[in-house]
């Protein structure tokens, strides 16, 4: 696996695939891989000839500063992983590289960008996930780019502005990766005391009943969510929103009636966790 820190050196390094009409794999992080970024980078490495690893800490999607500063950086460790999984390309720039003085870019995604976590982290925060993930899939052109179904409106977010500015790229979204206890790997859960980490438990346990209750025959929105916001709060974490959703536009429901998203965002112990889980 090859190292490259710069968009010149990529385009080379990846002229030569695209000469032999081979198919090449984007992977998009801001490192500190777990599981779930293993995941993504098996995938594409099954799917694909070229598999290009992006590690980028993009400051801009960071809301605060502290956030920024506290999230896990190992580049050594990370750039192990991904050789052992046979990941070609680790392109791993300076924020100078891709935002050099005088940038003054924003791919901004309309409604889909500004509601539950963009209405909560601020409009700014997925304005700049699209900026960057663009900016990505335009230096790289990848056949294919590889997301998590864990950050789901990110997906959708993705989707949208791929269609928008009609990026000839396949978008493959992949299954949340989960510790053995249901809590969704992420590189947040670093933070988490032993404490706080069987409060993030409760994020499961209340995406489970809301399914469980669903197939048992309830179908009344405002009922499962008091039910989803009453597990959390009991447990100790602090709810930003419990919502049931339509999965392709994430408009909220008030009834199930066919396909759904309950998707969730809570702070434990002061570190703020998301997760989703189809409930049909
Ligand atoms: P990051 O949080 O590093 O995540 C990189 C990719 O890994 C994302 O597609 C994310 O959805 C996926 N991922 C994270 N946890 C996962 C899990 N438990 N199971 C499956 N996939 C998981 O998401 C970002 O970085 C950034 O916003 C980025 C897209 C790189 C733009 O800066």
């Amino acid at each position: 696996m090859r190292t490259i820190r710069t968009v010149t050196e990529l385009r080379a390094a990846l002229a030569v695939a695209r000469r032999e009409h081979t198919r090449v794999g984007l992977v998009p992080t801001m490192g500190a891989f777990h599981d779930g970024h293993r995941s993504l980078m098996r995938r594409a490495r099954e799917e694909c000839d070229v598999v290009v690893v992006s590690l980028f800490v993009n400051p801009s999607q960071f809301n605060e500063g502290a956030d920024l500063r506290a999230y896990p950086r190992d580049e050594r460790a990370d750039a192990a992983s991904a050789a052992e999984l046979g990941v070609d390309y680790l392109f791993a720039p300076d924020a100078s590289e891709l935002y050099p003085n005088g940038f003054d870019t924003t791919v901004s995604v309309g409604r889909i960008g500004q509601i539950l976590e963009g209405a909560h982290r601020g409009r700014a925060h997925f304005d700049a996930v699209a900026t960057v993930v663009t900016k990505l899939l335009v230096i790289t052109s990848p056949d294919a780019a590889y997301f998590g179904q864990k950050d789901a409106q990110q997906v959708l977010v993705v989707k949208q502005l791929i269609r928008d500015l009609n990026l000839p790229v396949e978008l493959v979204v992949c299954p949340t990766v989960r510790d053995l206890d249901g809590v969704a790997l992420s590189s947040r859960n670093l933070r988490l005391t032993p404490a706080d980490r069987e409060q993030a438990r409760a994020l499961k346990r209340a995406l489970d009943a809301t399914r469980d209750l669903v197939s048992g025959g309830e179908d009344d929105v405002a009922r499962l969510q008091s039910e989803a916001v009453a597990e959390l709060t009991g447990s100790g974490a602090q709810v930003d929103y419990f919502q049931i959703v339509d999965p392709a536009t994430l408009a909220p429901l008030t009834t199930v009636a066919g396909p759904a998203l309950a998707v969730v965002a809570a702070s434990v112990g002061g570190v703020r966790l998301i997760d989703n889980q189809p409930i049909t």
